[in-house]
């Protein structure tokens, strides 16, 4: 049996924080320890308290001073643009056509795919995120990639390829049925394997036949636990293509309705443009909204509209996601700096407690995966991290000025990065500060 304690300013939410200073959301331990057995959290409380149910001479890994709290979760992102970062363009479709639909190509190349699987979850590593759901590439060598990368760090991901069979390059095209028989046998090789969770993921309406998302609904019909992950209402040219295609769908959510892909486990990635009737059907059928702030604000898409995803009586469901490579950080900190700033211009409000919810439970919520991860409450996945908001020179310096936890969590938001995550564990084992640099 491997035990260890690890010791630090504890901090983990219980429920949605209801307002700014909502104190009944979280637990926070200001000398804390966890106890991490086989993987598994098997004690939170304070230190003093936590000693007494470890073995004696048990290690322990003394963090005092800094905050330790639940790995980020990034419930919507694409391995295969790992290096479309930081392409210029006017548009999405601009941009899908002009890199994106070309980079995806290089993923038949199983070498160049676990190259970039490796890099990319030591950049999760890195960033302090230790769940994430994938949009692989079209090709099933790129889910074997992911998977195998995500596997070696025994890291919880979510992912699958996406099922695309026109408007894009034949070399980025499958079928209908060769859509529906790589994504069966990516679930039947790698649903339920160690930590994988395999995601039917049908790209977006435009680039699927009407064919193509009978077969995206026939699989959700016969894996009714999987979760189903596409793209909705997130750029103006888009949606008028996508009506053009879908004439008698009456609206973009109506497509996914009509094809039996809306649900409690169906993510929707960007949700900007929305009618009144699409919100609706979205909050009857418990469907996900995932706000993507850096990619909106980077390829020009618009603003999400928080309040309205959200409904006022709060039933709206929603994620909080890089969307890399449309996005242009893989650091939820940086994420979350970009939504509290996409609600300032709405005139909303975006506080430090919900912000820092919304990435730890908030996206095990969005991803019904709250009983394993996004806390650090007994009996959950040992996946933590340990942040120090004097991680550089000038956040130590404003530091200086900051009195209580909710200032601490604004300034790591704000200005906080890569540098400021000191250590990230997985299943309780300390893998960041095993990567080189
Ligand atoms: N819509 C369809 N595919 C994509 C993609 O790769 N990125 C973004 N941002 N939107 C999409
Ligand atoms: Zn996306």
């Amino acid at each position: 049996m491997s035990e260890k304690l690890v010791r630090g300013r504890l901090l983990s939410f219980c429920a949605k924080p209801q307002a700014r200073d909502d104190d009944s959301a979280y637990r926070y331990i200001e000398d804390g320890a966890l106890l991490v057995r086989n993987g598994t959290i098997a004690a939170m409380g304070s230190f003093d308290e936590v000693r007494t149910q470890a073995d004696e001479g048990v290690q322990i890994d003394d963090y005092r001073g800094k905050l330790i709290m639940p790995g980020f979760i990034d419930p919507h992102m694409h391995f295969p643009q790992m290096q479309v970062l930081a392409s210029y363009a006017g548009s999405l479709l601009e941009w899908l056509n002009t890199y994106t639909f070309v980079e995806e190509q290089r993923f038949s190349d199983s070498v160049h795919a676990a190259r970039i699987a490796d890099h990319l979850m030591d950049e999760f590593i890195r960033n302090g995120t230790t769940t994430a759901s994938a949009f692989c590439s079209v090709h099933p060598g790129s889910v074997d990639a992911y998977f195998t990368a995500a596997s070696h760090r025994n890291m919880l991901m979510l992912g699958g390829k996406v099922m695309m069979d026109r408007e894009a390059p034949e070399a980025l095209t499958d079928t209908p049925q060769s859509s529906y028989d790589d994504t069966k046998a990516g679930i039947e090789k790698w649903h339920g394997l160690g930590r994988n969770y395999y995601v039917i993921t049908p790209r977006f309406a435009i680039t699927s036949t009407p064919e193509q998302l009978e077969a995206a609904g026939a699989l959700a019909k016969e894996f009714p636990d999987l979760h189903i992950q596409t793209h909705l209402n997130e750029n103006k040219n888009e949606i008028a293509f996508t009506n053009e295609l879908y004439p008698e769908a009456g609206d973009y959510f109506g497509i996914y309705e009509k094809y039996g892909l809306v649900g409690d486990k169906s993510l929707f990635g960007h949700c900007i443009h929305m009618s009144d009737r699409e919100r609706d059907a979205m909050f009857d059928t418990n469907s996900v909204a995932v706000f993507c702030p850096t990619s909106n604000m980077f390829i020009g898409s618009g603003h999400f509209d928080w309040q309205n995803m959200e409904g006022d009586q709060k039933q709206g469901r929603i994620g909080l996601a890089t969307d890399i490579g449309g996005g242009t950080s893989i650091s939820m900190l940086r994420t979350m700096d970009e939504g509290y700033k996409v609600l300032q211009l709405q005139g909303q409000r975006l506080p430090p407690l919900v912000s820092f919810y919304q990435a730890t439970l908030g996206n095990a919520e969005a991803l019904s995966l709250q009983d394993r991860i996004g806390t650090l409450a007994e009996g959950s996945d040992a996946d933590f991290i340990v942040l120090d908001a004097t991680a550089t020179p000038v956040m130590k310096l404003r530091m200086e000025t900051v009195f209580d936890l909710e200032q601490e969590l604004f300034l790591l938001q704000t200005m906080g990065d890569d540098r400021a995550i000191v250590e990230t564990y997985i299943a309780g084992e300390a893998l960041k500060s095993k990567l080189g640099g």
